[in-house]
C-alpha cells in the first residue's frame, strides 16, 4: 500500500473501499458544488508568514472548547450515516477521537445509537440534534443524550430542508442499500466493507428506528428528511431546546452576521460558522470567508468555531488565526474511517496534528494560544 501521508491519500483509499453510494454521500455537495469547492479553495488563498530564528522548543497545541480540554482545537463533526462508511463507524471514530484527546460528536442520523456509543466508549461525547416534526421524539432524544452522559448538545440550524445532492439521487441513497443490480455489482467490488457489515447488526438509523413512530428503514434520504424534518424551526425552538437540555449548547450552521447576532443573544455557549460542508445552500460563501465578520459581530460573547474545507493542519491554524476557538472536521475523518476503520481516523487526526505543529513552529509560534492574525500575510497574497 502506498504511504498514507495526507488526508488526500486517505480519501483515495476510502474511495476504493467504500461502496459508491456511501462514498458519494460523504464526498458530495449540493447542486454545482461551488460552495463545497470554495470551502477548500479559500483556504489556499490565505498565506502564512514564515518567521526564522525564534525559539521553537516546547510547543503545545493544547486548548479548550467550551471549557473542555482538547489536545488540539479540532473536534469530529457530526456526520450522517458514519456507520455506513465502515461497520460500527461511530463507535470506532469515537474511540479514535478519545485516544487523540479530541471531542467526538454523534449525529442524530447516525447508525450506532446514542446508548450504543455510550456503552462502547469511555469518554463523554457531544450529541448533535436535528429538529423533527415529532416534538415528543425530540424531547426523548434530548433526554436520551442526557442519560447517556453527553457533555454538550449541538443543535443544527441549517438543515430544515435538505439541499439537493445530485449524486445521492442518482445513486438512490438508502440504508441499507437496496439490492439493485448496480448496487450488487458495486458491493461485489468492496469485499472488506461487505465483510464488516455482515459482522454487525448496526445497519440503519440507530437513534430513530424503533424510537419514533412510523419510521422504518430509510427508503430515500431526500423523501425521508422531507417527511421528518421540521421546516418551521425558529429561534423560539432554540430557547425551548436550550431550557429542556439545561447543559452546554452549541449552535451549528451560522453563516451570516445577522444570524450570529441572534445566536449570541440566545445564550448558547458556542456557534459554528458552517455551510454544512457545501451540502445545503450552493452559492453561499465559504465558511472561512464568513468567519472574520462573525467573530467581529459576536465580540467574545460566545465561542466561535468553524467547519468546512479543512483538509490539513495548516487549514486549522488559518482558522484559529482568523478567530476560531476550534474547528470541526467531517470528511477528513470519514475518509480515514472508510480507508482503515478506527486506525484510519487515528491517522487522519495524527496527520492534522503534525501539520499544525510544524506549521505553527515555522510561523514562529510555540503555543496555539498565541496564534492570531499576525501569522497571516495581510490582504490577498
Ligand atoms: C446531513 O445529515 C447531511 O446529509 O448533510
Amino acid at each position: 500500500m502506498a504511504q498514507l501521508l495526507t488526508i488526500e491519500d486517505l480519501r483515495l483509499l476510502a474511495k476504493r473501499r467504500v461502496p459508491r453510494m456511501f462514498y458519494d454521500y460523504a464526498d458530495s455537495g449540493a447542486w454545482t458544488e461551488s460552495t463545497y469547492r470554495a470551502n477548500e479553495a479559500d483556504f489556499a488563498g490565505i498565506k502564512l508568514r514564515q518567521r526564522v530564528a525564534v525559539d521553537m522548543t516546547n510547543r503545545t497545541l493544547a486548548s479548550t472548547m467550551i471549557g473542555e480540554p482538547v489536545a488540539m482545537p479540532v473536534a469530529l463533526a457530526p456526520t450522517g450515516l458514519t456507520g455506513m462508511q465502515h461497520a460500527d463507524g461511530e463507535i470506532l471514530a469515537a474511540k479514535a477521537a478519545s485516544r487523540a484527546g479530541v471531542p467526538f460528536t454523534l449525529s442524530t442520523m447516525s447508525v450506532c445509537s446514542i446508548e450504543d456509543v455510550a456503552e462502547n466508549t469511555d469518554k463523554p461525547f457531544w450529541f448533535q440534534l436535528y429538529v423533527m416534526r415529532d416534538r415528543a421524539f425530540i424531547e426523548r432524544l434530548i433526554d436520551r443524550a442526557k442519560a447517556a452522559g453527553c457533555s454538550a448538545l449541538m443543535l443544527t440550524l441549517d438543515l430544515q430542508i435538505l439541499g439537493q445532492r445530485h449524486k445521492d439521487i442518482r445513486n438512490g441513497l438508502s440504508a441499507p442499500p437496496k439490492p439493485t443490480l448496480a448496487n450488487l455489482i458495486n458491493l461485489a467490488l468492496k469485499p472488506r466493507w461487505c465483510l464488516g457489515m455482515l459482522g454487525t447488526k448496526r445497519r440503519s438509523f440507530g437513534n430513530i428506528v424503533g424510537h419514533a413512530s412510523g419510521v422504518g428503514d430509510m427508503s430515500s434520504l431526500s423523501a425521508w428528511t422531507a417527511e421528518q424534518f421540521d421546516p418551521t424551526l425558529s429561534w423560539d425552538d432554540v430557547k425551548w431546546i436550550k431550557d429542556r437540555w439545561g447543559g452546554k449548547l452549541i449552535l451549528k450552521g451560522i453563516l451570516d452576521a445577522e444570524d450570529a447576532e441572534l445566536a449570541a443573544q440566545s445564550g448558547a455557549d458556542a456557534l459554528i460558522v458552517s455551510n454544512h460542508g457545501g451540502r445545503q445552500l450552493d452559492g453561499a460563501v465559504s465558511s472561512i470567508a464568513a468567519l472574520p465578520g462573525i467573530v467581529e459581530q459576536v465580540g467574545g460573547r460566545m465561542e466561535v468555531w468553524m467547519d468546512g474545507g479543512i483538509r490539513s493542519g495548516q487549514d486549522v491554524l488559518k482558522a484559529v488565526a482568523l478567530g476560531a476557538r476550534g474547528v470541526l472536521i467531517g470528511r477528513p475523518f470519514l475518509y480515514g474511517l472508510g480507508a482503515l476503520g478506527e486506525e484510519g481516523v487515528r491517522l487522519a487526526l495524527d496527520i492534522i496534528r503534525k501539520e499544525m505543529d510544524i506549521t505553527m513552529a515555522l510561523c514562529g509560534k510555540r503555543d496555539i494560544q498565541d496564534v492570531d492574525g499576525n501569522i497571516l500575510v495581510k490582504g490577498k497574497a
